[in-house]
């Protein structure tokens, strides 16, 4: 395990949007270069960059079209390389987006692949053996190629399906896991992760890292099986390397040798349930939703048996949000965002910010651009200032990689920064925090104290702090029980010390009392 993690808050950059430094109306890697002492400043240490490599961008760039080189809209390979240094020297890890289920449809090996005659990468995809047979159970192409057969698809029409193999085999043109031509992509992919931790990146985020291979569901054994291996080559070689997966599913990602495993935006879950219960007949009930009447009990139910099956194996990630889900200010204010950064920043595990929700960027209603569909309103240019563009860019509006929030009160980092209690500066003090108590750190305990269905607060432990939150607009109490001052050493704590808060509390006897909207952090100390 990464040492670095246990203090790691990361920072995701959709890199087309965050800074413009050539006027051309779409960010580059200089532009995330001229804002790594913000990110700094921000308190994180820690980024996670989206497919910056080149490609078509029919999926913004997750159908890489070469794996080895830096899209020219961004810059070249030189410029990354840049950024793995100066972001080092500032103490800042850098995580490259590895996308490792398929290609773009104009990958030299798919162009390859797609000929009659046999070549190296004639099996590097999945294939049927005739044209008139496809793939049931999955999305495939036919008619497109020389070749006679069909292609399964992982995700778009764009992006076929890399060979990893099928576990279950129904069909004779399906390779077992452990034939070579599986074996092949899975060391194209070891060289491929090689290449840029060669060049100083930290790790990866793994985009649909259980998509390996097919008819693996049972438990996802044989996908597994290929991370174990890969985790075995960063142990070995490049031990301070970091894989982050998107896989949403920590007991089997991490016992496949992630080291961290997002908790996504899946409809229903505790995460869900938390700021994005918006699907649920009778409105929206999130926990964070200040009229929500939410219950912490759903996301506990769900949360905490993949919390206590894989504490020892790796972390969790909460996210304020990502490239793929609505931002959280589509349902949430500014004061509502707060508590929930509060609770994303003080539970275990690694948390990772998306740029802009710092500020509360809203999600605008645009159409779509490069595949994005209802997630392209989530990927607009981060608004820096009250210049043009809000400091995006130089460039002339109408050519802006997507338009930026047209409001008057649009949210903008320099206004944030002069009042003391804007999210911004909430959010840095909440990082700061983190950074300070190593109790609050990814792998610090965490122990419920107070969560009862439907009521407010939530109370927990996370060593030898007490915290209590209450997204409700209404004033709420719990009582401290004998276990809230237990210490990890067993002595019993005698004294509470507030040591940071937002909104106002009342602590009497063993009773705390929240004001709506507030969120308390003690220190116990026996
Ligand atoms: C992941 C990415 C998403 C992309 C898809 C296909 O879910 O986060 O943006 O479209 O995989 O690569
Ligand atoms: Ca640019």
């Amino acid at each position: 395990m990464p040492n670095w993690l246990k203090d790691a808050v990361f920072y995701e950059i959709y890199p087309q949007s965050f800074k413009d430094t050539n006027c051309d109306g779409i960010g580059d890697i200089n532009g995330i270069i001229e804002k790594l002492d913000y990110v700094r400043d921000l308190g994180c240490n820690a980024l996670w960059i989206n497919p910056l490599f080149d490609s078509p961008f029919k999926d913004a760039g997750y159908d890489v079209r070469d794996y080895k080189k830096v899209a020219p809209r961004y810059g070249t390979n030189a410029d990354l390389y840049r950024l793995f240094g100066e972001a080092h020297k500032k103490g800042i890890h850098v995580l490259l987006d590895l996308v490792p289920g398929h290609t773009s449809e104009e990958h030299p090996w798919f162009l390859e692949s797609k000929k009659a005659e046999k070549n190296e990468y004639t099996d590097r995809y999945i294939w049927t053996n005739c044209w008139f047979y496809g793939i049931s159970g999955h999305p495939y192409i036919g008619g497109e190629a020389e070749r006679d057969g069909c292609y399964m698809l992982n995700f778009f029409k764009c992006q076929p399906a890399l060979n990893y193999g099928f576990l279950n085999r129904t069909a004779d043109w399906q390779s077992a896991p452990d034939a070579p031509e599986c074996i092949a992509t899975r060391e194209a992919l070891k060289d491929i992760m090689r290449f840029w931790l060669d060049h100083g990146c930290d790790g990866f985020r793994v985009d649909m890292a259980d998509s390996l291979v097919k008819e693996d569901d049972e438990n996802k054994s044989a996908t597994g099986a290929i991370w174990k291996n890969i985790r075995e080559m960063l142990d070995k070689d490049y031990p301070e390397a970091a894989i982050v997966s998107e896989w949403c599913n920590p007991q089997q990602a991490l016992k496949s040798g992630f080291h961290a495993d997002f908790y996504l935006d899946h409809h229903g879950n505790g995460y869900n349930t938390l700021l994005r219960d918006n699907e649920t007949p009778g409105g929206d009930h999130s926990f964070l939703k200040k009229d929500g009447n939410g219950d912490i009990m759903r996301f506990l139910i769900d949360y905490l048996p993949k919390y206590d099956g894989t504490k020892d194996d790796g972390y969790i990630s909460f996210i304020t949000c990502n490239h793929d889900t609505p931002r959280a200010r589509l349902t949430l204010g500014y004061d509502e965002l707060k508590i929930a950064w509060a609770l994303f920043l003080t539970l275990p595990g690694v948390p990772f910010i998306y740029y802009g929700d710092e500020i509360g960027m809203r999600y605008l209603d645009i159409p779509t651009k490069e595949g994005g569909y209802t997630r392209t309103g989530t990927r607009t240019p981060m608004q820096w200032d009250n210049s043009r563009n809000h400091g995006f860019s130089d460039a002339s509006s109408e050519i802006l990689y997507l338009p930026q929030d047209p409001a008057e009160d649009a949210p903008t980092v320099e206004d944030q920064e002069k009042d003391p209690s804007s999210l911004l500066n909430v959010t840095k003090e909440l990082i700061a925090l983190r950074h300070k108590y190593t109790d609050l750190q990814a792998d610090g305990s965490f122990d419920v104290i107070y969560a009862e269905k439907k009521q407010f607060p939530f109370v927990y432990r996370r060593g030898n702090l007490l915290l209590a939150i209450n997204p409700s607009e209404n004033k709420a109490s719990a009582a401290l029980t004998e276990e809230a001052y237990i210490l990890p050493n067993d002595q019993k704590a005698t004294k509470l010390t507030p040591v940071y808060s937002i909104g106002e509390f009342k602590q009497e006897a063993n009773t705390l009392t929240l004001k709506g909207q507030s969120f308390v952090v003690f220190s116990l100390e026996a």
